[in-house]
């Protein structure tokens, strides 16, 4: 599904950045530019971030 709609950027696109090496909200935000420009999609993008390291 769709997490940033600015970006076009998916949960999927957000959990290969983080099993690519990204570690958190901000490195994957440096890889994909989720959660760069309104930043309404940054809590769910740093849930899926959290959750694809295995810290939910
Ligand atoms: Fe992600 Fe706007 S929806 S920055």
């Amino acid at each position: 599904m769709y997490v940033c709609l600015c970006k076009g950027i998916t949960d999927t696109q957000i959990r290969t950045a983080v099993s690519d090496g990204a570690s958190s909200l901000r490195e994957v935000r440096a890889a994909l530019g989720v959660a760069s420009q309104c930043g309404k999609c940054g809590l769910l993008a740093r849930q899926i971030v959290r959750d694809a390291l295995g810290e939910t």
